[in-house]
């Protein structure tokens, strides 16, 4: 089925996390041996490319702030895989290679080596509707602070970046706000404030290193060194689906029925719980097969490894300020270089 995979685990589950309920509610980092499979290096991304479909290859944009969301999606028509690769390391930006487990025979293999040995690793913990994406992201490109609806992990394989992930903040999220985003009625991008930051977990993730959270955790990303190869991955217990399909059916019975979840528990409401129940369970089903397609970021560039900033406006003017190196956006920076850079998170952390 696929070149032969190295013996034993392809992951190490800290003896801490390995029941159901440790695991799913623990934020941690642990080693994996996805290297050693040879399938997520630069070579074999290019390979990938070459067989993918191109409209399942997003790369993407961002600005330098954190706080602000400046996302944005680019074309890559024409472009041979070396390009885009080349785009990736002179830019900045992070291309994003979707379903990997559906059109990637060799990855998804490996991949479900890694959930099955987090099974075998953790009795009782069963990981349905898997699903992959490779990620390959530019020195100093970055993620925005969000919150993804199914489980997730990330396995770092090359490059380094910094992750937080901000549990208070899953405390503290108004459980509006998070059934909004559960309900896939907003995008997953939720505000940030920088104050967060003093009370999250931080970690520089290495090459052979992966990382999970509490399901909704919301998380944000920078890479510091190098062009970034990791895969991301996502997964449904069942606790967690439950846990959707009962955010999804309190919204439901909220919006349309004007019901609150403790009234849900005393007045009998049957049947329209059973609907609600119903109805969210499919809605589950939308998010996990047509997730990207409810996001509907901006086209605004051509990728061009030739051009400036590898990028090129679809609209013919100037690069905004916002997509420009740090230092030509903001000159004046220039002038009072070290308390600048103090404050950009890109570069105190390189
Ligand atoms: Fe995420």
């Amino acid at each position: 089925m696929s070149a032969a995979l190295p013996d034993g685990p392809l992951l190490d589950l800290p003896a801490d996390y390995r029941t159901p309920d440790a695991f799913e509610n623990g934020l941690f980092t642990a080693t994996h041996r996805l290297a050693e499979t040879g399938l997520f290096t630069e070579e074999n991304v290019l390979r990938m490319l070459e067989t993918h479909p191109r409209d399942l290859a997003n790369v993407s944009r961002m600005g330098h702030d954190p706080t602000v969301l400046e996302w944005s999606e680019g074309l890559t028509e024409g472009l041979s895989p070396e390009d885009v690769l080349a785009a990736l390391k002179k830019g900045r930006l992070w291309l994003n290679i979707r379903k990997v487990l559906d059109h990637q025979p060799e990855a998804a293999a490996a991949i479900n080596r890694l959930y099955d040995d987090l099974e075998a690793a953790c009795p009782g913990f069963t990981a349905t509707r898997r699903s992959a994406n490779v990620l390959v992201s530019s020195p100093g490109a970055m993620v925005y602070y969000h919150i993804d609806v199914p489980q997730n992990i990330l396995w770092h394989v090359s490059g380094e970046k910094r992750v937080w992930a901000y549990p208070q903040r899953l405390a503290d999220t108004p459980r509006d706000e998070l059934e909004a985003i559960v309900a896939v009625k907003k995008a997953e991008d939720a505000g940030y404030h920088p104050e967060w930051d003093d009370a999250a977990f931080a970690v520089d993730l290495k090459p052979g290193e992966w990382i999970t959270w509490p399901q909704h955790t919301p998380h944000r990303v920078q890479n510091t060194v190098g062009l970034n190869i990791s895969v991301s991955t996502e997964h449904y217990s069942p606790r967690a689906f439950r846990y959707v399909r009962a955010h999804r059916a309190n919204r439901m019975l909220r919006d349309r029925f004007g019901l609150s979840l403790s009234s849900t528990k005393t007045s009998g409401l049957g049947y329209q719980a059973k609907a609600a129940a119903y109805l969210a369970g499919r809605a589950v089903q939308e998010y996990v097969t047509k997730k990207r397609g409810l996001y509907h970021y901006p086209k605004t560039f051509r990728v061009d490894p030739k051009a400036p900033h590898a990028t090129v406006e679809l609209n013919g003017g100037p690069t905004p300020a916002a997509f420009l190196p740090r230092a030509a956006a903001e000159p004046k920076a220039e002038s009072a270089a070290e308390p600048e850079r103090a404050r950009e998170p890109e570069l105190a952390l390189a």
